[in-house]
């Protein structure tokens, strides 16, 4: 089977109700993404950067998979599909896609701020001052804040070295090293990228399907099946 990589961002959520990030409306509209999402915000005040993340995982829980989550797993019968997410939510896992690499980190995970081997999943919502890894230090929320190093992103550019066909789904590529994972395609190998607004790239092989993730899936679909004369 071809090796079919997808590089997810916050749009591949949109149509579940979770924000975007750079939209009108979006998250860092609201928020300034250094007093929420950055080691010093964490130092400064870290009941503010809680009350972010639990309002977000809160939402995160009466959220539901779409149909473009439902429509990636339907791509694994006709191709072996690898997921790169820059998404935090856990959309693309109860959906039931088999291959996820989360390069941001997982909002329904805490670790611990003296061994970040320590992780742990969460039940329910809220994580609060005074939550402790079995070391008694505090517990934080397990996402790659800005100024932070990417553990992931070798792991990520070795999967996207060994692309057959790569898909690109509801990201603005404005956060790397995220966006600098499509230099890793091997050159030539078809790139499409849906997404209703425009993006740039610098890559002029994509081809762009502008539309939402739901609808823009069942279209790569129908262009994969027609391209590689996949049956049912
Ligand atoms: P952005 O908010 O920057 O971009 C979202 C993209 O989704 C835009 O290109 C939209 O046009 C597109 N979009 C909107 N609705 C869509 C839909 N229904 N279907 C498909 N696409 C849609 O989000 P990201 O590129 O994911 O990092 O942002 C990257 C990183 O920046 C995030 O992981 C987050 C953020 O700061 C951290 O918090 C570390």
């Amino acid at each position: 089977m071809k090796n079919l990589v997808v590089l997810t961002g916050a749009g591949m959520s949109a149509e579940s109700g979770i924000k975007t990030f750079r939209e009108m409306g979006g998250l860092w509209e609201e928020y300034d993404v250094m007093e929420v999402a950055s080691p010093q915000a964490w130092e400064n005040n870290p009941e503010l950067v809680m009350r972010f993340y639990n309002e977000r995982r809160k939402k995160l829980l009466k959220a539901s998979p779409n149909e473009g989550h439902k429509g990636l797993v339907e791509l694994e019968k006709y191709f072996n599909v690898q997921i790169v997410t820059q998404n935090v939510d856990d959309l693309h896992e109860r959906a039931g896609s088999k291959n996820i690499l989360h390069l941001h980190g997982e909002l329904r995970k805490v670790r611990s701020t003296v061994d970040p081997n320590l992780v742990y999943e969460m039940d329910g919502w809220e994580l609060k001052i005074g939550d402790t890894c079995e070391k008694g230090s505090q517990l934080r929320p397990h996402i790659v804040w800005f100024g932070e190093a990417v553990p992931k992103i070798s792991d990520a550019a070795i999967i996207c070295d060994k692309a057959d066909i790569m898909v690109v789904i509801g990201t603005s590529l404005n956060v790397y090293p995220a966006a600098g994972l499509l230099d890793y395609a091997p050159n030539g190998i078809p790139i499409y990228l849906i997404d209703p607004n425009d993006v740039g790239t610098g890559n002029s092989n994509i081809t762009f399907i502008k539309e939402k993730a739901g609808v823009g899936i069942q279209q790569l679909i129908n262009i994969l099946k027609e391209k590689y004369s996949l049956n049912d």
